[in-house]
């Protein structure tokens, strides 16, 4: 399922049934499923390194986009790795817009222009939250829902 919504999710940067199998044998990789009334409806794999958490892939399925649910997904993982890390980073396309205010709304800061960083040429921002910073972080705690009691 997390499978499928990636691939409705991403055309050119889908990833491979395989490639999420491999992150399951990582030790440095992390992977959360989020459940709605037994149906999966998002999805992210973060790789811990060092005090780093990088945001490697995170979704939620099309048709629920705009409740809530990538904000309370965020938010999960947020609080799941702040006593574990100093800050999160990713990647995010330039066009997509909705992403980067959900990002923004939580905290992240455009850090750098990564030149035609996909495969399809298109440029990405590479974001940073800084967990130090604090106030969006408390922000992230108080506003916290388990994803299992959506
Ligand atoms: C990005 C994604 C995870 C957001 O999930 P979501 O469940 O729709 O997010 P939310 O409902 O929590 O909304 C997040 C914000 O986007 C905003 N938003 C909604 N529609 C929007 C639009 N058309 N354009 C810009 N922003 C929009 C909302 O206003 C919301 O902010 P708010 O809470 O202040 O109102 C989801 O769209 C997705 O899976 N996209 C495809 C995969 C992807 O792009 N992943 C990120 C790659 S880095």
């Amino acid at each position: 399922m997390v499978y499928l919504i990636n691939k409705e999710n991403f055309t050119t940067d889908a990833w491979t049934l395989e490639g999420f199998e491999r992150e399951l044998s990582l030790d440095y990789s992390r992977s959360y499923v989020m459940e709605m009334g037994g149906q999966v409806v998002g999805y992210a794999v973060v790789w811990i390194i060092h005090d780093e958490a990088h945001i490697m892939t995170l979704g939620i399925k099309k048709d629920l986009w705009g409740r809530g649910l990538g904000r309370k997904l965020l938010v999960w993982i947020i609080e799941d790795l702040r006593q574990s890390v100093s800050r999160f980073l990713l990647d995010v396309r330039v066009s997509n817009l909705r992403a980067i205010k959900l990002y923004k709304d939580m905290g992240f800061k455009i850090l750098s222009l990564r030149y035609r960083y996909y495969s399809d040429g298109e440029n990405a921002y590479q974001m940073c939250l800084e967990l130090s910073d604090g106030d969006k972080g408390q922000e992230a705690k108080e506003g916290y829902i388990s994803p299992r009691d959506s």
